[in-house]
């Protein structure tokens, strides 16, 4: 069997022309109308590859094909949702690349032995509705799906009413189809392969996650006339955060990141001391103990301000996942099969969060990870070369077919 990769790679290009951005990038956020322009496109190449698929109550997407035994499906997949104005690859890599495996192994008239399925997971990114990975996070029991219906975004709506608008409130019970084994193929999005000239990364696990969105609460007031100390009361309230987070880095040192995403000082005029300055900050690690101190150090400055300016401050809690292991038996198999096909192969860890790490939840999970140019990533600037595509989805093929057989002997 082969993969038919001119197909693969055209349907990449296809897909990108959704949402597609004049800076070159990607803007598909989870549940607009391009959103679901993307979800019909690839519920129609699903079709025409003859898979029957299924739509849960979360919107996520799940196409499969039968195979010989009925066992358990071996699931592949990720997110076709994107960040603003992100890239092309983030995501859609590892769906298109799941659907093109199955797709081999129909043009190929060859029957697995378990069935074979690709899922596309609702709002990856968590850009419009918080937390993010929230469709494989409800579908892997994580999240009650009531609470994830009232996710409330930036423009006023709620996800429920976001799926029945894009018709992609599906009525399959979420988690009803318990796989195998989840295997995600995606793009690094950071720079250490491309750095040491790996082709290959076995993610064997991936590090915790903290949101969290800050609102300090002042007093508006006129720019020109208002005490020099207002000023400075919200200015440090959204300055000292930012410094705080640069702090807790150096302070817990390598393997930590801390990230002021959004900074809204309301009523963000020119002549008006912000009357409230709403921030989020995102904290990472990917060890559990060091991520807490992250939290408490963010905690005591957030508070310090308060008390020192006078200000009042909300702490809403966006997203909190903690580091996970992925399963070492496939992640020995995708190591030995890299390796075999010649490439270039490295273990390591996860900086992004990805719909493989709530699927761990609920089953044998495990990534793939290709390449990212100067690992960049979220970005219109997102690439990975045609080559290093070919051997990420060689590997996810070769893998996949492994992992069938594996099981049937
Ligand atoms: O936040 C993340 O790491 C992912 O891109 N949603
Ligand atoms: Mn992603
Ligand atoms: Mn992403």
């Amino acid at each position: 069997m082969k993969l038919n990769l001119p197909r693969l790679h055209n349907r990449v290009e296809k897909l990108a022309e959704i949402g597609h951005t004049q800076e070159g990038g990607a803007r598909r956020i989870a549940l607009t109308d391009e959103d679901k322009l993307g979800r019909d496109l690839l519920v129609s190449w699903m079709t025409e590859t003859g898979l029957d698929i299924h739509i849960d109550q979360i919107g996520n997407i799940f196409g499969i094909l039968k195979g010989s035994s009925g066992k358990a499906p071996i699931m592949m997949g990720s997110h076709i949702d994107t960040v603003g104005n992100g890239g092309h690859l983030d995501g859609c890599f590892g769906v298109l690349s799941g659907l093109e495996v199955i797709a081999a192994y129909v043009d190929h008239g060859e029957m697995p032995h378990h069935d074979l399925c690709v899922a596309i997971f609702t709002n990856e990114e968590g850009v419009r509705f918080q937390p993010d990975m929230m469709g494989s996070l409800v579908y892997a029991g994580g999240m009650d799906l009531e609470a994830a219906y009232q996710a409330e975004s930036y423009d006023d709506t709620n996800l429920k009413g976001e799926l029945i608008r894009t018709k992609y409130l599906g009525d399959m019970k979420c988690g009803s189809i318990i796989p195998h084994a989840f295997v995600e193929l995606h793009i690094e999005q950071g720079p250490i392969l491309e750095k040491k000239g790996i082709h290959i990364g076995v993610v064997e696990n991936l590090q915790g996650i903290s949101w969290a969105k800050i609102t300090f609460k002042g007093q508006a007031n006129h720019a020109g006339t208002s005490p020099g100390t207002t000023f400075i009361k919200l200015g440090v309230g959204f300055i000292t955060p930012t410094v705080a987070a640069r702090d807790i880095t150096t302070k817990i040192g390598a393997g930590q990141v801390a990230t002021v995403g959004v900074i809204n000082p309301a009523p963000n005029l020119i002549n008006v001391v912000p009357g409230e300055v709403e921030m989020t900050v995102d904290l990472r690690n990917s060890d559990e103990g060091k991520l807490k101190v992250a939290e408490e150090l963010l905690k005591l400055a957030t508070h310090r301000i308060c008390e020192e300016e006078g200000v009042s401050v909300s702490v809403e809690k966006l997203a909190r996942f903690e580091p996970v292991e992925f399963d070492s038996p496939i992640c020995n198999l995708i190591y030995e099969t890299s390796h075999s096909l010649g490439y270039k192969t490295i273990r390591m860890t996860s900086g992004a969060g990805h719909d493989a790490q709530m699927m761990a939840r609920i089953c044998p999970a495990a990534m793939i990870f290709v390449p990212s140019r100067d690992g960049i990533s979220h970005n219109p600037k997102e690439f990975t070369s045609k080559e290093d595509l070919n051997r990420g989805a060689e590997v996810l093929f070769q893998s996949v077919i492994k992992l069938d057989r594996r099981s049937s002997t």
